[in-house]
Formats: C-alpha cells, structure tokens, sequence
C-alpha cells in the first residue's frame, strides 16, 4: 500500500481498498442496513439532515432537537448490529492500534446530500483517532482548522479511499461539500455511503 497523503494532518489513503475488497465491504454492510435502516436524523436548531445515517457496534451516533450524542439503540428500539470483521480489519490495517473502535456511523449521501464543516467531539476519548471509508461516488471533502473560519482546503475523496483523523487533528472541523452522483457505479441507487470508525465510549 502507498504510503498516504497528509492534508493538516489528515492521513488520506487514495485507493486504500480494491474494487473488490469495496463490493465485500458493501456486502458485509447489507445485513446492517437491513436491521438497522437508514434515517435522517434531526438536527438541534429543526430540520433534518440531508445524510441519511444508521450505525453498527454497541452504540451509534444520534442526532434530534435535544442535541448530538450516542445512543444505545436505534430509533426502532432494536440494538444496532455488530461491526462486520471486513469493516474492523480496514481499521486495524491504518491504524495498527489494539483499541478497536466500538460505533461505525453510516452515512448514506443521496443527489444533494452534503454535510456542513464540523467536528467530532462527541466521543469520551477523543485521543483515539476516527477512521472514514468512502465507498461509491466521489465527493469534496473540506478540511478546515480546529476553530470555526479561516483558510480551507478540500480534496475529492473517490471510492476505496480511506482517511485517518487522529492526532492534533482530531478536533479539526471537516465536511463533504458536494458528491458527484452517479460517478461510480459500486452502489446500485447511485449515492455514496461513508463509513466512520470511532472509539466512542
Ligand atoms: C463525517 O464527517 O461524519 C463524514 C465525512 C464523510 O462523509 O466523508
Ligand atoms: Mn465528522
């Protein structure tokens, strides 16, 4: 594997995952979202998101008008399914670490869908890094600093690529701008689905 690019401290592996090793993934990721299907989550100042979102592992990121937060269940009442080993493994691939990450947040982006610049602060550890797979169509990941404003940069992340925030840049608020729908034919609706790995408890 080539060794990855660093954009503020983002490692980004561009093509971390195959063609194949990306349709065993999506495989693995079919009986989740069969379980735990994908909603959009409310956000705090009303509305909802864009980004249709469930999660895997023994708890899973949660979003309505009291706030942001972990959540034991998904909103059916049933308990979100394991992380599959194939999503575990690309973790233990870039990081190397032993601690294993305990949520997997799926974010499914339909035409339209984006997500605005912000951070991830709602795990109790936040030395651990979080680690994102895209898979499907490209999108524009935007990476800012680890306050609000300034100078941004931005990257098209394409499917199989794989980037690591950890670090000091743990805290350095990020979001996707736009997907290119119907650039990759791996998912068969179209979208992109992106997959964060975190250590949240
Ligand atoms: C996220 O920040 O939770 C998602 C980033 C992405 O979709 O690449
Ligand atoms: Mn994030």
């Amino acid at each position: 594997m080539l060794k990855p690019l660093n954009l503020r401290g983002f490692e980004i592996w561009k093509s971390c995952l195959d063609h194949p090793e990306q349709a065993v993934l999506l495989d693995a990721l079919r009986p989740v979202l069969k379980a735990a299907p994908l909603f959009s989550p409310e956000i705090p100042g009303g509305g909802r998101m864009s980004v249709r979102m469930t999660s895997a592992g023994r708890c899973g990121w949660y979003s309505d008008r009291r706030g942001y937060r972990y959540a034991e269940s998904h909103p059916s009442g049933v308990d979100w399914p394991a992380i599959p080993g194939e999503v575990l493994s690309v973790w233990d691939r870039v990081t190397g670490l032993e601690r294993r990450p305990d949520s997997c947040l799926i974010n499914h982006y339909g035409e339209g869908a984006r997500m605005g610049l912000h951070q991830d602060r709602d795990e109790a550890d936040l030395t651990w890094p979080v680690v994102s797979v895209s898979l499907g169509d490209d999108a524009l990941f935007r990476i800012g600093n680890a306050t609000r404003g300034g100078r941004t940069e931005s990257v098209w992340l394409e499917s199989g690529d794989v980037v690591v925030m950890g670090g000091p840049a743990r805290l350095t608020y990020h979001g996707i701008d736009r997907i290119r729908f119907g650039s990759s034919t791996l998912l068969p609706g179209g979208g992109r689905i992106n997959l964060t790995l975190r250590v949240a408890l």
